[in-house]
């Protein structure tokens, strides 16, 4: 395809490094629109003829065809995905197959194709996020009064409810998708007709070509478009961003099946056994989940390795760009399914969690805030008499709703037994009312919301 100027084959190390076909048939579809999209405007702008034109159609449809059979030839000779379709074309449709790189390089080629692929991911991620947090909010609905204990440290610290909870990550899972649809937004516009870096001499319609694209438009700069991959490590930065929330709830569902917890239980389907302990019924899923970030942020760090400091325009390096930003989306989309799974597998143990969520004094702000309510008492002088009421209740051995109402009296003369009210894991969430608290009609709002958001 380059040949003219050599008179010698590369060496096999040459090759070896330079080859990528390998990996970069992946984009063979994205190609393949790009080649109609360019080869329909050469022909409307009368720089190729419409017979050849028809005919350079026909034959990718044919290579189309090969690929989905698995029959297309992939040959190393060939270097990467464009030469080998253009190789291909050849061998189908003789010499008119030379006319389809008019006015194109493989500099704006590549650029293109790889821009469609991310593009594709982060459509595909977006879709995989919904469909995870519809998981979730299945599961919250019916446990929006499921108590639990919420946690700071990882220590008991106030009653909230299991649907609650979830919900904390529908929100985070949310902006997680809007961070897919934003990158989208900004990588939407098409490189072709760039050519080399410079432009093209030829009277190209970069609009047509990218409105068949599906692009609002083409780039502004020649030089930008065959340079930049800045949409691919924003799409990283995406993924990555989804993986660190990914991550936190595999860590909770490990947490919560151990039989310390037994918050929540996961079938079959979703563990495994081992080979020497008959007992065990491990949680190898969530435990994969949690540590697929390290490939997701191993492409965003080795890709922003590749590209820094990079000169302009296209180099070779950037050949390296595609492996990362596959493996990183291939990680992605198994955790978020895998994930999507394990929700809709996990039956929430609803007694182990109540009985939990008033376990470790998670009542005492509870009581805090009845005394100032009720007794006026400024709220730093009833967070003291709070914390002498919990060491009473420790030294005692009993939980907070159980403790004399004589001996709670001798901390402060004003406390009555109304303050037996306030001091179950109930009725905590309950009275935690304000917006986007966690008092199960709150919860239930916003479970409508995403709901209808979703719908
Ligand atoms: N396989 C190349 C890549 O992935 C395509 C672009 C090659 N351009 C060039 N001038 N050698 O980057």
């Amino acid at each position: 395809m380059w040949g003219g100027r050599f008179s010698e084959k590369p060496s096999d190390l040459m090759q070896a490094i330079n080859v990528s076909i390998g990996f970069d048939r992946r984009l063979a579809m994205q190609d393949l629109a790009g080649s109609r999209a360019h080869a329909a405007m050469l022909a409307k702008v009368g720089v190729i003829s419409t017979k050849d034109e028809a005919a350079i159609q026909k034959g990718l449809s044919k290579i189309e065809a090969e690929i989905r059979k698995g029959a297309f030839p992939y040959r190393d000779e060939f270097e990467d995905i464009h030469l080998n379709i253009e190789a291909r074309l050849k061998e189908l449709i003789g010499p008119a197959a030379g006319r389809l790189h008019t006015a194109r390089s493989r500099n704006d080629q590549v650029a293109l194709d790889f821009r469609l692929w991310v593009r594709e991911a982060c459509d595909r991620s977006i879709g995989q996020i919904e469909a995870l947090q519809r998981a979730l909010l299945a599961k919250a609905e019916p446990n929006a009064d499921t108590l639990m204990p919420g946690f700071t440290h990882l220590q008991p610290a106030q009653p909230v409810t299991f649907g609650h909870h979830l919900m904390a990550y529908v929100e985070m899972f949310g902006r997680d998708a809007s961070r897919f649809a934003d990158a989208r937004t900004r990588m939407n516009e098409s490189p072709l007709g760039a050519a080399a870096l410079a432009g093209s001499p030829f009277p190209i319609d970069r609009q047509m070509t990218a409105k068949a694209l599906g692009f609002d438009g083409p780039t502004h700069n020649s030089l930008d478009s065959v340079a930049a991959r800045d949409f691919a490590l924003e799409a990283l930065s995406a993924a990555t961003i989804c993986s660190v929330h990914l991550s936190r709830l595999a860590e909770e569902i490990v947490l919560w099946v151990t039989p310390q917890f037994s918050f929540i239980t996961l079938s079959d389907a979703f563990t495994t056994g081992s080979s020497i302990m008959p007992q065990k019924k491990n949680p190898d899923a969530a435990e994969l989940v949690r540590a697929k970030i390290g490939r997701v942020m191993g492409a965003l760090t080795g890709l922003t390795l590749v590209m820094k400091g990079l000169p302009m325009t296209y180099s070779k390096d950037m050949q390296e760009d595609k492996e990362q930003v596959f493996a990183g989306f291939d990680a992605l989309e198994l955790s978020l399914a895998a994930m999507t799974g394990m929700v809709a597998d996990l039956t929430p143990n609803a007694a182990r969690m109540e009985a939990a969520a008033g376990s470790g004094y998670s009542t005492a702000t509870d009581l805090a805030d009845w005394l100032v309510r009720e007794t006026g008492l400024p709220f730093r002088e009833a967070h003291h008499v709070t914390g002498a009421a919990v060491k009473r209740a420790e030294k005692l051995g009993v939980g907070l709703a159980d403790l004399p109402l004589a001996d709670l009296q001798k901390l402060n003369a004003n406390i009555t037994k109304s303050v037996y009210g306030v001091l179950t894991p109930k009725a905590s969430a309950a009275s935690r009312k304000s917006y986007g608290g966690t008092a199960p009609a709150q919860v239930r709002k916003q479970i409508k919301r995403w709901k209808e958001k979703l719908a």
